[in-house]
């Protein structure tokens, strides 16, 4: 529930990053058995970049930071808020937030990730949004930063086919919450999470369990089943607290899983597929990255315009899932 203030986080810059080198599915179905056809058929992937070696999550969220500080028109001298999303941080700690604070330069304030996997983009616009619209912070990064492809068991071509590396960030900006017909920024927004589902998406390891990094383990239908049915829900429930329609809507910018369930989505909304924004033919699922990086392709072909309602939606383990709606 939204609770009025004297200021609402606007949308003043974007950026995307991802890493230079490409794995497409023909490469992938040279060192295992699987199929471009198999991969595309099922998942509408086509091919997902992977981050080099030495090339760490803290360096791609850099990457995506410095262009959306820049059409900001702002410099790392301006934030004082640091959230990133991410479940492949650099280190167990610190926070991979701190590591983008040092490597921009940013002047102390506050830097911490945040942990809700493919679903963290729209919890971090919603922690961000909280801070911006309380008065405990003016210009915030909030980025969504994975490497993936440590994760995978590359034996396992069940989920090592689905995952890509990448980072997505915006700047958003505590404005003056003035009375406007069609105000701008963070409108609202619905999360959620549900422990039963911890077994069903999962790394097998980590510092308490097994103190080792691990790798994914999925439970594809139950996945599948529940994020549809969860995202397009999600959606409703956050144009209602909005008090918006859908017609309204210029943009669902969901989280990049898999074709099937951004149609499937699409389909139980009864939205046109066109108004629904697809990166995952190219990008694959880069985690709490795609929503930013799905932003930062529309709004840099120009589909994406200043004014456009959207709403962002995801669904990762635990499970977590929201969204977010917004007006660019
Ligand atoms: N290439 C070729 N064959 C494969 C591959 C592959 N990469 N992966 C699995 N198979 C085989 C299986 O071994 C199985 O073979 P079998 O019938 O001989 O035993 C067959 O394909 C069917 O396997 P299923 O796992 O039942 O395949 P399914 O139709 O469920 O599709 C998929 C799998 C694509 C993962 C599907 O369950 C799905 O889309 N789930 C959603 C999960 C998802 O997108 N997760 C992303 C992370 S979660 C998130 O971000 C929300």
């Amino acid at each position: 529930m939204s609770v009025a203030t004297p200021w609402r986080a606007v949308i003043r810059g974007w950026g995307g990053y991802v890493p230079e080198r490409v794995v497409t599915n023909d490469e992938l179905a040279r060192d295992m058995d699987t199929s471009d056809d198999w991969i595309r058929s099922r998942t509408g992937i086509r091919q997902r970049h992977v981050a080099a070696p030495g090339e760490f999550t803290s360096d791609l969220a850099v990457a995506a930071a410095r262009p959306a500080l820049a059409r900001a028109g702002l410099t790392a001298a301006d934030v004082d808020l640091i959230v990133c999303a991410t479940s492949t941080p650099d280190h167990t700690f610190p926070a991979t937030a701190t590591a983008v604070q040092r490597k921009l330069g940013c002047p102390v304030g506050i830097a911490f990730d945040l942990q809700a996997v493919c679903a963290g983009f729209p919890y971090a616009l919603t922690v961000a949004d909280q801070f911006l619209r309380l008065g405990q912070a003016r210009t915030a990064l909030v980025i969504g930063a994975e490497t993936f492809s440590r994760l995978m068991d590359w034996s396992d071509r069940g989920t090592s086919v689905l995952f890509g590396d990448g980072a997505g960030a915006l700047v958003l900006a505590a404005e003056p919450a003035t009375a406007e017909p069609a105000p701008r920024g963070v409108l609202a927004s619905h999360l959620a999470a549900d422990g039963r589902h911890y077994d069903d998406l999962y790394v097998d390891g980590g510092p308490s369990t097994t103190g080792t990094t691990g790798h994914l383990r999925m439970n594809g239908q139950e996945v599948y089943r529940h994020a549809v049915a969860a995202l397009a829900a999600s959606v409703t429930e956050v144009l209602r607290r909005a008090g918006l329609t859908l017609d309204e809507v210029a943009w669902i910018a969901p989280h990049q899983a898999n074709k099937r369930i951004l149609d499937a989505v699409a389909k139980r909304l009864g939205v046109a597929a066109e108004r629904v924004l697809v990166t995952v033919d190219r990008h694959a699922n880069t985690s709490a990255a795609s929503i930013p990086l799905a932003l930062d392709l529309a709004a840099a072909d120009g589909r994406l315009r200043r004014g456009d309602l959207v709403v962002a939606t995801a669904m990762g383990g635990g499970f977590t899932w929201g969204a977010v709606a917004l007006r660019w």
